[in-house]
């Protein structure tokens, strides 16, 4: 599924079950000593995953250990990012040459709890969703929201080292299937701010993708995205 919304030259691998954990490294198993069984076995199928990647990218498998913030450390010259949801996991990579910085998430399809857009939404967003929503009221826009937040935070955070929260960041949403993300830190940002995705919702998963190329502040381009009641 992942793979529909990545551009050329990043590579995915998906679960949709933890019949195939990955054999942990003992750096890795020190870090879920204790942890209750359903994170050990998130974790270790999506380092299954993480780890075919970084096959795909020729690379041998190594320990991926959380750095600051939480974020995954992926070896030098290789930029990706790890999601997990119940009933999905899943991996992508690129080599750094090629992509700067790589986010994704997957969430449960279907609307969020009540109460959580009035918290991470802005009231222009909130119309926007509106907007959305009366003309494709089978979409679960709040939920393909909050994971495009989430995707492009996942981006942001590895180059920059900075915590935002979800008011923290503008999203307008396509309804071909992309995303703009326009983040608002406290200070003069270190890089672009501006994050381009793509969103997907099944049946039963919402995934989101943002992938900026490396060598600029390339945005990929989405010559159908159409914006419907965009926050301005
Ligand atoms: C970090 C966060 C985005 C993770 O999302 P989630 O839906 O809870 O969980 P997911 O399963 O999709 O992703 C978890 C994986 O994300 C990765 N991750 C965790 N923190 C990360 C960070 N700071 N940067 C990049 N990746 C991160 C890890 O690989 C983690 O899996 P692992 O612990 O098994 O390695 C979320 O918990 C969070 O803190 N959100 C608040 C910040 C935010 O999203 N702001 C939005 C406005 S920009």
């Amino acid at each position: 599924m992942i793979e529909d919304i990545l551009p050329p030259g990043v590579t995915s691998s998906e679960a949709f079950d933890d019949a195939a954990p990955a054999p942990l490294f003992p750096a890795e198993a020190a870090l879920m000593a204790g942890r209750r069984a359903r994170r050990r076995r998130q974790f270790a199928t999506a380092r299954a995953c993480a780890r075919r990647c970084l096959a795909d990218l020729g690379r041998r498998p190594v320990a991926l250990l959380p750095g600051p913030g939480g974020a995954p450390r992926w070896p030098s010259g290789v930029v990706g990012s790890i999601t997990h949801c119940e009933g999905y996991r899943a991996a992508v990579a690129a080599p750094a040459s090629a992509v700067a910085a790589l986010g994704i998430d997957a969430e449960p399809a279907g609307p969020l709890p009540r109460g959580v857009l009035a918290l991470i939404a802005s009231e222009a967003e909130r119309a926007h969703l509106a907007a959305l929503a009366a003309a494709a009221p089978s979409v679960p826009w709040d939920r393909v929201f909050f994971s495009a937040k989430e995707a492009a935070y996942k981006a942001w955070y590895p180059a920059t080292g900075i915590w935002l929260g979800f008011r923290d960041a503008t999203l307008t949403l396509s309804p071909a299937g992309g995303f703009t993300a326009t983040l608002h830190p406290p200070l003069p940002p270190p890089v672009d701010p501006v994050y381009e995705g793509r969103w997907l919702a099944g049946p039963e998963l919402v995934l989101t993708a943002v992938a900026r190329g490396a060598g600029g502040p390339e945005r990929a381009p989405q010559p159908e995205m159409i914006s419907v009641g965009a926050p301005s």
